[in-house]
């Protein structure tokens, strides 16, 4: 290994590690009556008898795959009536980049019978509406302009400068509306050098910084690795309805005018580098990769259990053997672990922490580990970690999760009633709020399912008309 990257666990190693003031405190049933009052008072059961935050608030959210959806969603989950906007008949690309489009499952559109809509699409989309508009056409940008001047907020994440050539951006919009808040999410803004590139999260993780640090080092026969969630397209959404809400903030208590909001998703990216930058600014070392340990903790980790947890599934993700996170840098921690798996010996030799995030201390502490995990499940593991006092945590899949107790009680896994779809198995919003809880309504609808609805309320059009603009493909 090179000179230059010891020197980072090195430095970190120097930091303070040593004080054993990390010590776990004792569990949370030592307050049951703080537990019981945070389950009366988020109880998910409660939630739509509640009101909601941002009801009354309208979003017109013309986006496609996850990046713009997730941001109008994550405010259509507070209330906001989000309308999404989407090319006639096929809908946006997203139904169509994953698997599990088969009609009977989840329908397209009436006018594709055929087709279905992919799973990729789930969980970016809750609550809203769904209407069809093919910019391109002379009568989008005058039904636009009309959906546009009783809205609060348009989001888009189109190219840079598409919807100001269709004449529906926000320079046109806001003379129709001055009071309109513009969210636009692109890959690498609105100027600057390489901007007009089309961008994805794949591309934001890799452009941004942050697969070169994620994965097995070189030596370790690794490569950077790209992460199976789209993080930076959801992380970007959530920051989108940040500036949104901050947006209307200073609209409706400052200035009483709307704005034009711009995110970047590689610069997303990069602003979660923690400190990988003032690292390289001050010693000109670039961070490198760790794969499943830590380069400043130790040890802090994922480590294999021989075992599978259940070898006679049906399911062969489940026949592979397990892993399970250990988390004891603490000196006092570690010394607990190193008996725990009766290898006393490695506490007197890696007594400190400085000594012990080294890298070749750290592989001859991770062996040592595995070596003893190697016919134990992550089950038995977790048990004979957790009885001597270290934080474990077995890696867990889909299954796990679902069928877990806590995820259930809190609301955060539920099967939604789907209006559409029937029973559907979803994820929730992570956060509770007392008075004003988020909630999912629907999962999502075929495209233009909303069209009679949304154009007759907002734009005041007859059944005739809508006809003939949906015979048209206008809509
Ligand atoms: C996603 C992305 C790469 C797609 O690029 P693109 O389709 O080549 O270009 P644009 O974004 O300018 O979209 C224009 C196209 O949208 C399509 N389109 C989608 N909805 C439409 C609608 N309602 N009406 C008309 N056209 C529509 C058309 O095909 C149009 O192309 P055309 O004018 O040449 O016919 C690009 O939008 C992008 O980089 N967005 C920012 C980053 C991002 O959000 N990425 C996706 C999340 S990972």
């Amino acid at each position: 290994m090179a000179t230059r990257r010891k020197s980072v666990r090195t430095q970190a190693a120097t930091k303070n590690r040593s004080s054993n003031s990390g010590r776990r405190r004792p569990a949370a049933e030592s307050n049951p009556e703080f537990e019981r009052y945070c389950r009366a008072t988020f109880d998910p059961r409660a939630a739509f008898g509640k009101p909601e935050a941002l009801k009354g608030m309208r979003v017109l959210s013309c986006s496609q795959y996850i990046l713009g959806p997730s941001c109008a969603a994550y405010l259509g989950e507070l209330g906001a009536e989000v309308i999404k906007i989407e090319a006639p008949r096929r809908g946006e690309p997203m139904r169509h980049s994953t698997p599990g489009n088969e009609a009977f499952l989840y329908p397209l559109s009436r006018w594709v019978p055929g087709s279905g809509t992919g799973l990729g699409f789930f969980g970016a989309n809750f609550n809203e509406y769904f209407i069809s508009l093919d910019f391109h056409r002379p009568e989008a940008r005058e039904l636009m302009c009309r959906l546009a001047a009783k809205a609060d907020v348009v989001v888009e994440n189109f190219r840079p400068g598409t919807f100001d050539r269709w004449g529906i951006g926000y320079r046109q919009l806001r003379e129709i509306n001055p009071r309109l808040i513009y969210m636009w999410l692109g890959g690498f803004g609105g100027w600057g050098p390489g901007r007009v590139r089309a961008s994805y999260d794949i591309l934001g993780q890799a452009q941004g910084g942050a697969f070169s640090i994620t994965g097995q080092p070189e030596e370790a026969g690794g490569a950077p690795s790209k992460h199976t969630i789209w993080l930076a397209d959801y992380w970007g959404g959530m920051m989108g309805a940040l500036q949104v809400l901050t947006a209307l903030y200073w609209r409706d208590n400052v200035s009483g005018e709307g704005t034009f909001l711009e995110y970047s998703q590689v610069h997303g990216v990069t602003r979660q580098l923690e400190y990988s930058l003032p690292l390289y600014g001050r010693e000109g070392v670039i961070r490198e990769r760790w794969g499943n340990w830590d380069t400043e903790l130790c040890v802090h980790g994922i480590i294999k259990c021989g075992r599978p947890s259940y070898p006679r599934s049906d399911n062969p993700q489940e026949e592979e053997e397990g892993y399970i996170l250990v988390s004891a840098y603490e000196d006092v921690d570690f010394g607990m672990l190193c008996r725990a798996v009766g290898h006393a010996q490695l506490a007197r030799l890696y007594k400190t922490h400085d000594i012990r995030v080294r890298p070749e201390s750290q592989k001859e502490i991770y062996a040592a580990l595995e070596a003893w995990a190697k016919d134990k499940t992550k089950e038995q593991v977790a048990r004979i970690l957790d009885q001597a006092g270290i934080i474990v945590q077995p890696v867990w899949n889909a299954k796990e999760v679902a069928n877990h107790p806590h995820w259930q009680q809190r609301g955060s896994i539920f099967w939604l009633d789907d209006p559409t779809y029937g029973d559907v198995l979803s994820q929730g919003p992570a956060y509770k709020m007392s008075a004003t809880p988020p909630r999912v309504k629907w999962a999502f609808k075929p495209v233009g399912a909303d069209n009679e609805f949304i154009y007759s309320k907002l734009c005041g059009l007859s059944k005739a008309e809508m006809e003939k603009l949906e015979a048209e493909e206008v809509i």
